[in-house]
């Protein structure tokens, strides 16, 4: 069965053979949809037949956004931690404690559900592909549970054993990196693509560039590809480390020294923006033009979580690129898209190419430039052909 989609308005391919600019864009398009690729993309004017036709009707069409950081099995929520921020109290992670207890507490079909809901909540906004991250379990069996519990909803499932020292071990760091890379990350590799780790020395509960190495190493070493929070609250060891073991991402990049930009710009390493978390967190914005400038990829994601972000919405977060951060309206969606996929090392995604996978957003809106022109409304959704 196929299907020709017509009367797009403005179509963002990210195919530069495909349209003008980095976006390729086409005006005026259509494609064709068969077996849930992209079989054909060009002007209306030029469209082939096609079993069935759609029609948006002068819409905007682009790639489904890739949100390629997020923290979406938990439960319970941290409201009051986020209201003291707003107050002047800092982040430094320590209310993950909070949201790793209420965690433990629930049933997997409370989980399930407030997974499920979540993940409805980002495709209502156009997200199509997202990863999703343990680590508010932190015991052998709620980290496998946790990435059970993700690998039904996406095959982009990180294990973040280390995301911090949990209560019952602390003071002993070195023993609960023992428990991350011995049992838990055997336990859990099975549902795992990735592994993770929150690297900041500067978080009492967070880990150190060592520590950070040893859980990365032996990631790796269980076939797991590598992702680092890397320089979240303080210029540290993390993006070097991630460049140098060639991970597929060091995100958050909010404070970089020169070394760390040019580490990325020479790199494999996507840099990952997530600035629902400065806005969530009252911190100072990655300074993403200076990453662009230097040659670094640079991708945007939710990293919706309950403690330092609790958005959803990619929309929101290329309103905030645009405007705090010096990125083009272009490059805010190029960054949402093709910067998502490449940040999880995906060629099928991000990109609506002849043989790429047909997710589809569509903006209630001529341009993608609206969702930069238009914050906190509700542009876009998944066009389901
Ligand atoms: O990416 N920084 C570490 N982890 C998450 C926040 C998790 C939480 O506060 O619950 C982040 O910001
Ligand atoms: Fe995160």
């Amino acid at each position: 069965m196929s299907t020709l989609v017509t009367g797009i308005g403005e179509l963002v391919t990210n195919d530069p053979a495909l349209g003008s600019g980095p976006l390729g864009l086409v005006h005026d398009a259509a494609l064709v949809v068969e077996d849930g690729l992209v079989a054909w993309v060009g002007s209306a004017a030029a469209a082939p037949d096609a079993d069935r036709r759609t029609d948006v009707d002068g819409r905007a069409v682009l790639p489904g956004f890739v949100d390629s950081h997020a923290h979406l099995v938990f439960a319970g929520d941290r409201a009051a931690e986020f209201e003291a921020r707003m107050t002047g109290t800092p982040y430094d992670g320590g209310g993950i404690a909070t949201t790793v207890a209420a965690t433990r507490a629930a049933t997997d079909d409370e989980l399930r559900a407030h997974l499920a809901r979540l993940v409805a909540e980002m495709r209502a906004q156009g997200t199509t592909t997202v990863e999703v991250k343990s680590g508010y379990g932190l015991t052998v069996d709620d980290e496998a549970r946790a990435l059970r519990l993700a690998r039904e909803v996406t095959p982009e499932t990180t294990f973040l054993g280390a995301h911090v020292v949990p209560t019952e071990y602390a003071g002993r760091a070195d023993a609960y990196v023992e428990l991350v890379t011995g049992p838990m990350l055997a336990a859990g590799a099975p549902s795992a693509r990735w592994i993770d780790v929150f690297c900041e020395p500067a978080s009492p509960h967070a880990f150190d560039g060592d520590a950070a190495r040893v859980v990365l190493e032996a990631g790796r070493a269980a076939g797991l590809g590598l992702r680092v929070h890397a320089n979240q609250l303080s210029a540290g060891p993390g993006v070097r480390l991630a460049v140098e073991l060639g991970a597929a991402s060091a995100d958050h990049c909010t404070h970089l020294a020169d070394a760390d930009v040019e580490a990325l710009a020479g790199s494999g390493t996507v840099a990952t923006l997530l600035p629902g978390v400065e806005f969530s967190t009252r911190s100072p914005y990655p300074d993403a033009r200076r990453l662009l400038d230097a040659g670094a990829t640079v991708a945007l994601a939710s990293d919706c979580n309950p403690g330092s972000c609790f958005t959803s919405s990619l929309p929101f977060c290329i309103a905030l690129a645009v405007r705090e951060m010096g990125m083009t309206p272009a490059e805010a969606v190029w960054a949402a898209t093709a910067g998502g996929a490449a940040a999880l090392r995906r060629t099928d995604v991000g990109r609506l190419a002849l043989g790429s996978r047909a997710d589809l957003a569509v903006l209630d809106a001529p341009s993608y430039r609206h969702l930069a022109y238009r914050p906190g409304v509700p542009l876009a959704g998944v066009l389901d052909v």
